[in-house]
């Protein structure tokens, strides 16, 4: 049985991943350790370049998964196919220097540590070659997490480090699993305090393939804030939601008001192209920030925007119903008209995920 998996997520690292391998043999010498990919179905094939390194050598093993993207996700599913009492998680792309694997182990057995992290902000450990405007960005991303995090802990963004595979099953079931920052999930998942320790390196410059660093990477940082800080009370995607939906009813009164006021079209017009202009405005900014992981593009654009417009068509004549009931069961015109919206709001929250993008496969 090994004593510590490598679990390694993948996305088009063909051509690094022979040489990981290399590495890691050079340097866990005689150390009985395993190398987990989990591979989200790479176009480039780097799932069968992990086979034929598992037909060589036993100790490696691929996790293909088809139709799912997620470097967090990724790393928990390998970490949970591991039986190791250690679990290592690093990327692919030779950037985390494995050379510093033997220390983090060692200080994780030697006292009792639940977690020891691969740190670039601690004396020792460097960016290396970043440019301004990465670190300022790194550094941006951090302090969103202060108050997350352990304040003596260096690097929460680390996506090097070492961990109890106890200490991560279980928290397993309370992490959000939203994006890239695995470690500060598990921080704050973890419902204790982690016993922790860092070990410096240096962020060495990628060589062979791209980052996958990018938009929908910072979208989902977000997420994960939002989940981790106010998730018990409301749902990230909601809040986004109804966000957007206030930006909405900004728009129809500022199309209204213009309308009606400034160029004295009709009441029914003005109030008709305000509508129309809100709902389109909310599916876009929907479509960008509610539900930028499953983004409608071409054709499908145009058919959620059509389910768009007939949910909340539908969602308008429940409002105006429910209010118009309540109001002649007496109820004040105020509440009647609150019950409406909210009723209204409700259905078209959960129906648009469902029609409008929930058709993904
Ligand atoms: N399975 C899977 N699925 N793997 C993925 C996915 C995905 O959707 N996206 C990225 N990966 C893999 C890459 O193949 C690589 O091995 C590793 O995850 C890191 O991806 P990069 O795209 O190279 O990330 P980075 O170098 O910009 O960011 C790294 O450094 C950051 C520190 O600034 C990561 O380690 C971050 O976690 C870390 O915060
Ligand atoms: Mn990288």
């Amino acid at each position: 049985m090994p004593e510590i998996s490598i679990v390694v997520p993948t996305f088009s690292e063909a051509e690094n991943i022979a040489e990981l391998h290399a590495r890691l043999s050079a340097v866990l010498g005689s150390e009985s350790w395993e190398l987990i990919f989990v591979d989200d179905d790479s176009p480039d094939g780097t799932a069968n370049l992990a086979r034929e390194l598992s037909n060589k050598d036993q100790r490696v093993r691929c996790i293909q998964r088809i139709g799912r993207r997620g470097l967090s996700t990724a790393v928990v599913e390998g970490a949970l196919s591991s039986s190791a009492p250690y679990v290592a998680v690093m990327d692919a792309d030779l950037q985390h220097d494995e050379s510093i694997l033997p220390a983090m182990l060692h200080e994780l057995r030697s006292r009792n540590l639940d977690i020891v992290v691969g740190s670039r902000y601690v004396a020792g450990g460097g960016t290396g070659n970043w440019d301004e405007s990465r670190k300022t960005i790194s550094r941006i991303a951090g302090r969103m997490a202060k108050g997350l995090v352990p304040e003596d802990l260096h690097d929460p963004m680390s996506g090097f480090f070492a961990v109890r595979s106890e200490a991560l099953r279980d928290a397993a079931r309370r992490l959000s699993g939203y994006g890239y920052k695995i470690l500060l999930d598990l921080f704050v998942s973890a419902g204790r305090p982690l016993r922790f320790a860092e070990v410096p390196y240096t962020f060495k410059p990628r060589v062979h393939g791209q980052s996958k660093l990018d938009s929908l990477v910072a979208w989902e940082y977000l997420m994960l804030l939002v989940d981790k800080r106010i998730g018990h009370i409301i749902a990230p995607r909601l809040l986004f939601f109804l966000l957007v939906g206030g930006s909405g009813v900004a728009l129809h009164y500022l199309t209204l008001s213009t309308l009606f006021l400034g160029f004295h079209v009709s009441f029914t017009i003005a109030q008709l192209a305000g509508t129309v202009l809100a709902m389109t405005s909310n599916f876009f900014l929907n479509n960008l920030f509610t539900y930028r992981d499953q983004r409608l593009r071409g054709m499908r654009l145009v058919r959620g925007l059509l389910s768009f417009y007939a949910v909340c068509g539908m969602g308008a004549l429940a409002n105006i119903g429910i209010a118009a009931y309540a109001f002649s069961a007496n109820i004040e015109w105020a509440l009647s008209a609150a019950a409406g919206i909210v009723v209204g709001t409700l259905w078209n929250y959960l129906a648009t995920a469902r029609f409008t993008w929930g058709s993904r496969k």
